[in-house]
C-alpha cells in the first residue's frame, strides 16, 4: 500500500486531506509538534479505512532534528504534504523580531529544511510525490499580512524551482495555492463565503491534483483568476489601497 506523510497533521486542513487520502487506501503518517493529540485521529483512520495510521512528533522550527526525524520513519513515504503554517500577527512582527522569525521559519525556512531531505531522498529513489500547501497570499505583498505572505512567496517559489529539478529524476511536485480556507487559522476573520472553501473541498482539490500529476492548483478554482487581477493592478494604484 502507497504511504503519505503529513506535516503538521493537526490542522483542519490536514486532517481532511489525512482523511481523503486514507479513503483512497494510502498508509498514513502523521506528524505534528505534540503526537499525543494525533492518537484520536490514528484510531479513527484504522477503523474507519482499514489502512495503517502512525503519528510522529515534528517541529518545523527544529531544523537540526530534520534529518533523523526522516531517516527515522519505518517505511519512506510515497507522497510528502507540508501542510505547517503559521500566520502570525502581522502589526507585532513590524516590530517584534521574534514575531516575525517564527512567521518566516514556519512558513518557509522550517518548508526548506524537512524537504531538501524528502527531495534527495526522492530524487534518489527516481520516484514520490511533493505537496506543498502555499498561499495566494504569496502572490502580492499586501499591508495586512505581508510578512507571512512573503514567507509563503518564498515556499511557492521554492516548490517551482523543486518541480524544475526533480522532473527530471521523475518525482512530482504540486503546489497548492488556497484562498481562503475556513480553519483554526481563519476563525477570528470575516470570511466571505463565496470565495471561501471548507478544508474537505481542499482535500479533494489536493488529491485530484496530485492523481493528475498537475502542478499548481487553486482552491478554489477561480482564486488563479482573482489572483491574475489582483497582479495585474498597476502598483502606482496597489500602494494607496487598503488591503
Ligand atoms: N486557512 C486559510 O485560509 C489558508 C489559506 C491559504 C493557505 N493556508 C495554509 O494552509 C496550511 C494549513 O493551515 P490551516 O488553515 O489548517 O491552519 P491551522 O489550523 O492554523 O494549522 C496550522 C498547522 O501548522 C502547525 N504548525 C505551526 N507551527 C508548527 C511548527 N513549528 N511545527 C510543526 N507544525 C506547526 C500547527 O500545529 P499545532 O497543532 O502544533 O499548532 C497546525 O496544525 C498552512 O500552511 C496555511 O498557511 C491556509
Amino acid at each position: 500500500m502507497p504511504t503519505v506523510l503529513i506535516l503538521g497533521a493537526g490542522s483542519d486542513m490536514a486532517i481532511a486531506i489525512a482523511r481523503q487520502f486514507a479513503g483512497e487506501k494510502y498508509d498514513i503518517q502523521l506528524a505534528a509538534r505534540n503526537a499525543d493529540s494525533l492518537h484520536a485521529l490514528q484510531q479513527d483512520l484504522q477503523i474507519r479505512h482499514h489502512i495503517k495510521a502512525s503519528t510522529y512528533a515534528f517541529d518545523a522550527t527544529d531544523f537540526s532534528s530534520h534529518p533523523a526525524f526522516y531517516e527515522a520513519l519505518p517505511v519512506k513515504p510515497d507522497v510528502t504534504i507540508c501542510v505547517f503554517g503559521y500566520l502570525g500577527d502581522q502589526e507585532k512582527a513590524q516590530s517584534d523580531w521574534k514575531e516575525a522569525t517564527r512567521i518566516i521559519n514556519t512558513n518557509y525556512t522550517g518548508a526548506v529544511s524537512i524537504l531538501n531531505y524528502v527531495a534527495d531522498d526522492y530524487a534518489a529513489r527516481g520516484n514520490g510525490t511533493i505537496i506543498g500547501i502555499s498561499s495566494v497570499a504569496g502572490e502580492r505583498g499586501r499591508q495586512s499580512n505581508y510578512i507571512y505572505g512573503s514567507a509563503k512567496a518564498g515556499f511557492t517559489a521554492y516548490l517551482s524551482g523543486l518541480r524544475n529539478r526533480l522532473f527530471h529524476k521523475g518525482v512530482h511536485v504540486l503546489s497548492v495555492q488556497p484562498g481562503f480556507v475556513y480553519t483554526r487559522m481563519t476563525e477570528n476573520l470575516p470570511l466571505p463565503p463565496l470565495l471561501t472553501a471548507q478544508p474537505q473541498q481542499v482535500a479533494v482539490s489536493v488529491y485530484k491534483a496530485a492523481k493528475g500529476k498537475k502542478n499548481v492548483v487553486y482552491t478554489k478554482w477561480f482564486w488563479r483568476y482573482i489572483m491574475l487581477i489582483i497582479k495585474n493592478v498597476p502598483e502606482g494604484i496597489f500602494k494607496k489601497l487598503k488591503l
